[in-house]
């Protein structure tokens, strides 16, 4: 639906009025009426880098989820400050793991005699407090784009990993990317004890994924890429790593947002696609790319939007810029000194990945 223009107008004046001081950071899975106002677009890991390159701005707006703007916070200066413009934009997936679940975790680790030799790697899609546990522990951060690379390096430092909280994108990277069997790989369930796992079963596991799942993701199926095969002869199925495992191995290409843009820029007229990925993105593809004579369709109808993402709308925007252009600080997200220390160091190990 087009946005209403006299919000369109107020946010346009407001941003004007900030001028440098503003710079609004928006994830692919917003919403177009949000989407026309970004500085720069970006999958997680190009948005946390974006964030940190921008030292001069006063306030970085940070549209898309609550753990997006932690790490944006975490990765600039003091002063700078990351707003979320409706604190309700949170992730259902990084909300799978606490910090009293994952030290409980490693509890278990440390009784099974293992702890010694696990590194534990987080997505980015997780709360600052995990990310802090993951510094601590000698980990590193990763995203969809860099999760193989994160890997490599999480097995030069030990023997096992410890993947949270996307059991998904930790099975499919290991299984489909470094040649590791699904038996290298046990799933803990933080809602059993011991994690539902014996002390037998953990030290014979290479990866042990944690029980969490992207919401919107994990709701495309083998169907629904037998069912597009099917209707439209020809076409190629490309997912995001957050899929399960039997979608991704069913899928031709897989990779992040900023993947997936790339190979729909790189595909040839009359080429056709069916995208397994936030509608948003999907929806903006198939507009841009139909006039290039590319048919893009979505994977599977009954999969609807990212909720949370769908939070930020020009509302929500036109709220927060006419607060910033008045004085009046709004929706800070704040990360503590000490958590951010060693949420840090586990986003600097990321951004030095080869
Ligand atoms: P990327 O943009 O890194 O592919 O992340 C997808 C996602 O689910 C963000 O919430
Ligand atoms: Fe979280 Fe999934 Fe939404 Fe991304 S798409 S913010 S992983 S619920």
């Amino acid at each position: 639906s087009p946005s209403d223009p006299d919000l369109v107008e107020r946010a346009r004046k407001a941003k004007e009025k900030l001028g440098d001081k503003v710079f609004v950071l928006g994830h692919h899975y917003q919403r177009d009426e949000v989407i026309q106002f970004a500085d720069v677009t970006g999958d997680s890991f190009k948005l946390a880098r974006d964030a940190a390159a921008r030292p001069e701005a006063e306030y970085i707006v940070f549209c898309g989820v609550h753990f997006m703007a932690e790490s944006a916070d975490i990765l600039t200066s003091d002063d700078q400050k990351v707003v979320l413009p409706d604190l309700a934009a949170g992730c259902s997936m990084a909300d799978m793991a606490t910090a009293e679940q994952v030290a409980e975790c490693w509890d278990v680790l440390t009784e099974a005699g293992i702890a010694e030799q696990v590194v534990p790697v987080s997505y980015m899609n997780s709360s600052a407090d995990i990310k802090a546990f993951t510094g601590k522990h000698g980990g590193t951060i990763c995203t969809s784009s860099n999760a193989k690379r994160a890997l490599d390096w999480a097995f030069e430092q030990g023997e096992k990993v410890l993947f949270l909280p996307d059991q998904h994108l930790g099975r499919n990277t290991a299984v489909r990317d470094m040649g590791m069997s699904l038996e290298d790989c046990v799933v803990y369930n933080p809602h059993r004890p011991n994690g539902g796992l014996t002390a037998d079963e953990l030290r014979a596991a290479k990866m042990i994924l944690w029980r969490g799942h992207c919401s919107v993701h994990g709701r495309f199926s083998l169907e629904s890429v037998n069912d597009v095969r099917e209707r439209i002869p020809g076409v190629n199925v490309l997912v995001h790593p957050e899929c399960k495992h039997e979608v991704v191995a069913a899928a031709d290409y897989v990779g992040s947002t900023e993947y997936i843009i790339k190979a729909l820029e790189a595909a040839p007229a009359g080429s056709k696609w069916a995208i397994g990925t936030e509608l948003n993105l999907v929806r903006r593809l198939a507009n841009r790319f139909a006039p290039e004579g590319k048919e893009i369709v979505f994977l599977d109808k009954t999969v609807c939007f990212c909720s949370t993402m769908n939070r930020i709308d020009l509302p929500h925007l036109v709220w927060a810029l006419e607060s910033l252009a008045e004085g009046n600080l709004v929706n800070r997200i704040e990360v503590d000194k000490e958590t951010e220390a060693f949420a840090k160091l586990a986003l600097e190990r990321m951004l030095a990945l080869p």
